[in-house]
């Protein structure tokens, strides 16, 4: 089905349009965070003890589950006061040991590059927590003894959709761990997203819907979505949503370090016309270094004009973790708008269940690694 822009705006007005096209309901786990993260805060805090004493934290896991440790890395690595790292793929840095507190996270728990890393985490004899909804895992996590957090979602549940249901147990283990203060920014950001859900759900119109403005601003384009500083995250939860829940090529880029290198691709290739730019801003960030009102404003004249639609997205909210979480919102109703419009299932991620299984039949000849899919 191709859409015009008359046609596409007169398609997402009407929400059966969408609950048609989202089969499995993705709209609504989407709906369901701010609830899910109220209803976790008030659950009684994971006894773990000695959780003290690190002088780093290291955070494994990958796609949905990853992008939790850039959430948590953004939001409260600053206030731990001790170096944190995210860490996607078999192996672990090599710093790694006595005194790095690792967290392994899968919500499946069967992730062939978390399953690795934790072993090797274990071999490093490291302070080890894992988290995940079950899987090999939790297995693992029970044969070495270590602390185990069982996640909680409605069976079926995408690792994608179940954000609320890791950050907030994450964070309840650093603040186990003496390292952060996080329940009131936890509680601030259950209130801006419910605040954000009236104004970017299904029922409000194109005209006033800020997600739906800018599913049909990417629609034919390729996407391309930059951000600095706390909402780098953002940025590649835009990406990451384009493309699982709308089936799409997508990108994410930085600021100020595209300005070293994109910048001149989209100052002088002509392919730039098939790109849509979404910026992410931090109207706060902004205000305490006015150099990046600036240098985005040279950058649209310079880069961005070469594109063929611009939008700007702004985050909401005073703490941290709203503002990240606030922008991640936008984009994550967006990209189910986006779906709806392109005729695709957001949940289904075939190629995803595809390469997983392939590789976890094991043809590859590996060495050292018994985890494979
Ligand atoms: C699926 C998704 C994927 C998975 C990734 C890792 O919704 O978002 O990116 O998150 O394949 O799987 P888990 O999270 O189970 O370790």
């Amino acid at each position: 089905m191709k859409l015009d822009a008359r046609k596409a705006r007169i398609f997402l007005d009407d929400v059966a349009n969408i609950v048609k096209v989202d089969k499995h309901g993705m709209l609504k786990l989407i709906g369901a965070l701010p609830d899910e993260m109220a209803t976790l805060l008030d659950r009684p805090v994971p006894r773990l003890h000695g959780l003290e004493g690190h002088t780093n934290i290291v955070f494994s896991g990958m796609g949905g589950s990853g992008i939790v440790g850039d959430i948590i890395r953004s939001w409260l690595g600053p206030k731990a006061g001790i170096p944190f790292f995210v860490n996607r793929g078999y192996d672990i840095p090599p710093f790694v040991g006595h005194g790095t507190l690792f967290l392994a996270v899968s919500f499946s728990g069967n992730t062939a590059e978390t399953l690795s890393s934790f072993d090797r985490a274990i071999a490093k004899h490291c302070t080890v927590v894992a988290l995940s909804s079950g899987g090999k895992l939790e297995k693992r996590a029970k044969e070495e003894g270590v602390p185990f957090y069982r996640l909680e979602a409605p069976e079926g549940t995408a690792p994608r959709a179940a954000l609320g249901h890791m950050l907030v147990p994450l964070a309840q283990v650093l603040e186990a761990a003496g390292l952060v203060k996080a329940r009131s920014e936890l509680e601030e950001a259950v209130a801006v997203l419910r605040y954000l859900r009236g104004r970017i759900g299904p029922n409000v119109p194109c005209k006033y819907n800020e997600s739906k403005q800018a599913a049909l601003a990417v629609l034919g384009f390729i996407p391309v979505i930059h951000s600095y500083g706390i909402l780098e995250v953002a940025a590649r939860r835009w990406k990451t949503q384009f493309n699982e829940n709308a089936k799409v090529l997508a990108w994410a880029d930085y600021l100020p370090e595209m300005d070293h290198n994109s910048l001149v691709g989209w100052n002088q290739d002509k392919a730039g016309k098939g790109h849509a730019c979404v910026i992410l801003r931090d109207a706060p960030s902004e205000s305490d270094d006015p150099r990046m009102t600036e240098r985005i404003e040279a950058t649209k004249e310079l880069a961005w004009s070469n594109s063929s639609n611009i939008i700007e997205v702004y985050s909401e909210g005073a703490g941290p973790l709203s503002r990240i979480i606030s922008t991640i919102y936008k984009g994550d109703y967006a990209s189910v708008y986006l779906a709806a419009l392109r005729g695709v299932d957001p949940l289904p991620v075939q190629a995803i269940e595809t390469l997983k299984s392939r590789l976890g039949k094991g043809h590859l000849p590996r060495k050292g690694n018994p985890h494979n899919g």
